[in-house]
């Protein structure tokens, strides 16, 4: 028996704190299990009363002479833990605590929180809660309806959690409406025993469960939810509204990635961090609707191809601009199938895709078009779109798509522009029907999302590999530094601790005075690259302190000279003259001619730890912002999608006849970076760019990078 059965699969359920009061919360659980009948015993507990709800009531938890699967607390919140210790005596598994007055509230429920969860945890019960809306198990051999939501849930296969309970009642609501079921429905409250994790492994093979879907404010162990939704997602779609999007503020950030993730104000870390694990996330309630018709109702497209069957012009050209748009294909209807729909349709229907039947045709024609369209091996998935004339019911219509459709097991979606009337008539006398939509676009992102999702079963797992690096040599080279009172590394340290992970370097030498620069300069061939050093210098161009394409030692040292008057002019333009923004020598490298440029970098995000950057680089990254984030550890499968995502992917592709950079070198140099951030937590902040990249690997080098240190303990 899995520990949290108790909870889920009870047979017996004392409910503690069932009050007398018609519509007060105690009353209104106790209420919902019975109006849905649960199968199995419920018990009221209350002390002041001999019945409640024409039910025997018991005093106490331990009173009941029945076996306690699971008590469901509604007492006010400093009864709660003396609840408790009752339900433990009496042997009881599983909890859900309802009240409020925890975490939530501050620091003094937060303690309080603390202590219910020691005790819980002592006696070996889990508990959902605290502060929650209940839980719902609509498994027709259970029948447990736990909440104080207004509206019984259908039955279905979907699990759902949300943090939010009042957004719980809001989604039990509208899921009637649309004619979505649920298996589960699970108010999460303050995740205080049992977490969102713990729920996902609970369904991860759960055989009623096919579809999870999840509104959460935040993921509590972001690495194990990756572990585990990733292999979930491979067989259940789950699907996540994370609220929270805007927050990340701005925050102290010196380098382009760190600054590109606080000017985008999103919470870019949880979007890498889904779409690595394959969870796709919606923005609104609406969205997941949406994809939970789709889902729910249908076995995923074998392919991109879309057929379009309607009764209207306009949407369908609605229908096929969003499709294109979204990455699907219209494609062209085989001669077969345009014959067949020829000889069903009237002379001025269109029988290309859209299939236009115009609004003559009756629902038994629309069936056989849609039957002809489900046959055609060309077509992956079918949109129905349905604008009602006067004389033809839509219902009719669905119903007889209904019964063309389960002989095909490809996703079949309908748009009905109709009142919400026709959709009453519709899920009264239609239950169980396809997935509807009022307008097109919702449809074709549902059937986009799917084939979306597809992509993301067939893509292979990926391995996160370790390659030969001097992590030792690395790590002292950062204590190091911190302890000459660092909070940068200086360039060559970055470049050598570069090298400790095998990402390749500019050939350069270091110079603290110009008379130095002279002598260095025969170390490094010509034409070069002279960089200003300065400890504070963040945006060298910007200040004046890159100087390109010199041929000759004088050009070189006049340069230099210029360098230094500029880079020192900037640092006192720009913030007053501090002694680490002067430059106090100069970095020269030989000058990389026809790569082009990359970024990689990492920043950490307040919530999730580091965050992985890629783009194109150079002097355009914060102007395009053409970049790509995910968390580590990559695996090669991520590195190599990483790359594949940024919109110039083309450029490195190669235009105008020039040869591809080498995908398979740069895609090692990703991995073997996140393995340096995974081994040195010590750094805040690191950054390549430019990584010079070639079509031959040999030719890679990075010319300039960046390490910021964090504190001792890695934060
Ligand atoms: N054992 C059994 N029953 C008890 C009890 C105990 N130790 N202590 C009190 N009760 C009974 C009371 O007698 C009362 O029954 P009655 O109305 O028939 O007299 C009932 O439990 C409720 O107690 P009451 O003191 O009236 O509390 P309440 O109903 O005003 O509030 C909560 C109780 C749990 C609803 C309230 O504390 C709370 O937390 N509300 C917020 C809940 C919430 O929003 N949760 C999150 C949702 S997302």
């Amino acid at each position: 028996m899995h520990p949290l059965d108790p909870i889920f699969k009870p047979q017996s359920i004392a409910v503690v704190g069932a009050s007398r009061r018609p519509g007060s919360i105690g009353r209104e659980v106790l209420h919902n299990l019975i109006e849905y009948d649960f199968h199995g015993k419920v018990f009221p507990v209350n002390p002041k009363a001999d019945f409640i709800h024409s039910i025997k009531a018991f005093p106490t938890v331990t009173s009941i002479p029945d076996p306690v699967d699971v008590a469901v607390i509604v007492v006010p919140r400093d009864e709660v833990p003396a609840v408790v210790d009752d339900c433990a005596r009496k042997g009881v598994k599983g909890l859900v605590v309802i009240t409020s007055g925890f975490a939530e509230t501050g620091e003094e429920g937060r303690k309080f929180e603390k202590q219910l969860v020691e005790k819980v945890n002592q006696y070996g019960m889990r508990m959902i809660g605290p502060n929650c809306m209940g839980v719902i198990n609509a498994d027709p051999e259970i029948r447990m309806d736990g909440t104080f939501a207004p509206a019984l849930p259908l039955e279905g296969r979907i699990g759902f959690m949300s943090q939010s309970g009042a957004l719980g009642v809001v989604i039990l609501n509208m899921a009637r409406e649309l004619d979505i079921g649920f298996s589960y429905f699970v108010s999460m409250g303050n995740k205080a025993n049992t977490s969102g994790n713990d729920l996902l492994l609970y369904w991860e093979d759960d055989p009623l469960t096919d579809l999870i879907l999840m509104y959460l404010e935040s993921i509590g162990n972001p690495v194990r939810f990756m572990q585990i939704a990733r292999r979930i997602t491979k067989h259940k779609p789950i699907v996540m509204v994370k609220a929270g999007r805007t927050g990340a503020g701005a925050r102290a950030a010196s380098s382009h990635t760190g600054a590109l993730v606080a000017r985008q104000g999103l919470d870019l870390a949880t979007d890498a961090l889904l779409d690595q694990c394959g969870v796709i996330r919606v923005n609104t309630v609406k969205e997941l609707f949406d994809l939970a018709l789709a889902f729910s109702k249908n076995p995923l497209p074998r392919g991109n191809r879309l057929g379009i069957l309607t009764n209207a012009g306009g949407p369908a050209i609605m229908a096929t601009d969003a499709a294109i748009t979204m990455g699907l294909e219209v494609i062209k209807l085989s001669e077969g199938t345009a014959a067949g729909l020829r000889k069903l349709l009237p002379p001025e229907a269109a029988v290309s895709n859209p299939v236009d039947t115009t609004p003559k045709a009756s629902p038994r024609t629309f069936a056989a078009c849609a039957r002809l369209l489900l046959e055609d091996d060309g077509i992956d998935s079918l949109l129905l779109i349905f604008v009602p004339p006067m004389m033809i019911s839509p219902t009719d219509v669905v119903a007889g798509i209904d019964g063309v459709r389960r002989e095909f097991s490809k996703p079949v979606l309908g748009v009905v522009m109709a009142t919400e009337n026709a959709f009453d008539e519709l899920n009264q006398k239609q239950p169980g029907h396809m997935a509807l939509y009022h307008f097109p676009e919702p449809a074709v992102y549902a059937l986009a999302t799917m084939e979306r999702h597809r992509h993301w079963r067939e893509r292979p797992v990926g391995e996160v590999r370790q390659f030969p690096a001097e992590r030792e040599a690395a790590r002292q080279l950062l204590e190091a530094a911190r302890a000459r009172g660092e909070v940068h590394l200086s360039t060559p340290d970055a470049f050598r601790l570069l090298e400790c992970y095998g990402i390749p370097v500019a050939r350069s030498a270091v110079a603290a005075s110009i008379d130095e620069l002279e002598i260095q300069a025969k170390q490094v061939r010509f034409p070069a690259v002279l960089k200003a050093i300065a400890p504070g210098l963040v945006h060298k161009t910007e200040a004046g302190g890159v100087a390109v394409d010199i041929r000759t030692l004088d050009e070189l040292l006049t340069a230099a000279r210029r360098m230094s008057e500029a880079v020192s002019a900037h640092a006192v333009a720009a913030e007053g003259a501090t002694p680490s923004s002067i430059p106090t020598g100069f970095l020269l490298q030989e000058y990389m001619r026809g790569g082009r440029e990359v970024i990689v970098g990492m920043t950490q995000d307040p919530n999730f730890g580091p965050l992985l950057m890629f783009g194109l680089g150079g002097i355009y990254v914060e102007t395009v912002k053409d970049v790509t984030f995910r968390v580590p550890p990559l695996t090669d499968v991520d590195a190599r999608e990483m790359i594949r995502q940024i919109r110039g992917y083309r450029l490195l592709e190669g235009v105008r006849g020039e040869p591809p950079i080498d995908f398979e070198a740069l895609a090692v140099i990703l991995e073997r970076f996140s393995q340096m951030v995974g081994d040195l937590p010590q750094m805040a902040e690191v950054e390549v760019n430019p990584l010079m990249v070639f079509p031959a690997a040999a030719d890679f080098c990075a010319v300039d990078a960046r390490v910021r240190l964090g504190l001792p303990n890695g934060d």
